[in-house]
């Protein structure tokens, strides 16, 4: 036997050496909730370790993770439903909580990345990320709601713009309006290859947007389809992307391979509320070692081409990189 692969397994050092995917804190973007109020840490049920915080709290937040080295986050609101309407004029307020909460995390910590959301889902009453007529989630008809919403997070400090909704013309008209509006910098992460999914829950949860009726799947794509992601990927290039991304992340390793192997910009990848879920319930009930589940799961998404992770995990996972430092 000349060729014995098991020669290179043989020992940690040398498993070490022939490593070929390395997870770093600096791949990840940690997804944060936000809330209204002081004071205010609101565990989400379905995701154990996961709390919807005050702006306060949100602020400690991000300095614990700045110190462990994770330096970017992608902010949601959770909104009541008081504040909820047809079409999401919340989402553009100025005063309103969210955007003031985007301003104290980049005046105090200037060098985070922080990352929106654009998409109607958590201001809409209907819970849908479009306007909705007649049972229709609307497309074009959308977009100024959309424009509104962009030039406001952009101007409050937004270094990331996160187009979610799976609908068609986001990308290419939120880059036109916010270059009108001098925010030539600010990039855009284009959801490119968003799944209806059942792994979205907790999240839903987490801000109560889940939709009042119907479901998503004239706007989401269907998780039978893969050349489908190359359509997408082709359009958020020509639209101006600056990077592009699948979700969610485990059942979806080969769209991300496939959009690597198909496109130069970088890829991203979102392991979802429910990815966590998943590995925090069988943890709990001792029928998975959590801490390897994890790993092996974030390893698998890099592996796959993900060079952008965002993940719930992201803080534990900075936090045993340290300690094993
Ligand atoms: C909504 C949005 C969703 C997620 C991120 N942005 C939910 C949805 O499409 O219903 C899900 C994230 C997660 O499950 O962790 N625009």
């Amino acid at each position: 036997m000349l060729r014995r692969p098991r020669r290179n397994r043989k020992s940690e050092v040398i498993r070490n050496m022939v490593e070929e995917t390395r997870l770093s804190v600096k791949d990840f973007i940690l997804p944060l909730f936000l809330l209204d109020g002081k004071n205010q840490q609101i565990e989400v049920n379905s995701m154990p370790g996961i709390y919807r915080f005050s702006t306060d709290l949100l602020l400690k937040e991000i300095e614990t993770c700045m110190n462990l080295g994770i330096r970017a986050f992608d902010i949601f609101p959770a909104y009541p439903e008081s504040k909820k309407d047809k079409t999401a004029t919340e989402s553009f307020n100025p005063d309103t909580f969210y955007l003031k909460a985007i301003e104290s995390v980049k005046k105090y910590f200037p060098e985070a990345c922080v990352m929106t959301d654009v998409a109607m889902d958590p201001y809409s009453s209907d819970g849908h990320d479009g306007l909705v007529l007649d049972g229709k989630i609307l497309n074009d008809e959308t977009l100024e709601i959309l424009g509104k919403m962009a030039i406001a997070q952009a101007q409050a400090g937004a270094d990331i713009l996160g187009p979610s909704d799976m609908m068609d013309g986001r990308v290419g008209y939120i880059r036109t309006v916010l270059d009108e509006h001098g925010y030539k910098d600010v990039s855009i992460m284009s959801y490119t290859a968003k799944y209806a999914s059942a792994f979205y829950n907790p999240f839903r949860d987490a801000l109560d947007s889940a939709p009042k009726a119907g479901d998503k799947k004239t706007y989401q794509m269907d998780p039978a389809n893969a050349k489908e992601a190359l359509i997408e990927a082709e359009l958020d290039y020509q639209e101006g992307a600056d990077f592009l991304m699948v979700k969610p992340a485990l059942a979806y390793l080969d769209i991300i391979k496939l959009l690597k192997d198909n496109h130069t910009l970088p890829i991203a990848a979102y392991n979802v509320s429910g990815e966590y879920a998943m590995i925090k319930a069988s943890a709990a009930n001792g029928w998975l070692d959590g801490e390897r589940a994890m790993l092996e799961s974030l390893l698998s998404i890099k592996r796959a081409g993900a060079s952008v992770i965002l993940s719930y995990f992201a803080k534990e996972f900075a936090y045993l990189q340290q300690q094993s430092q």
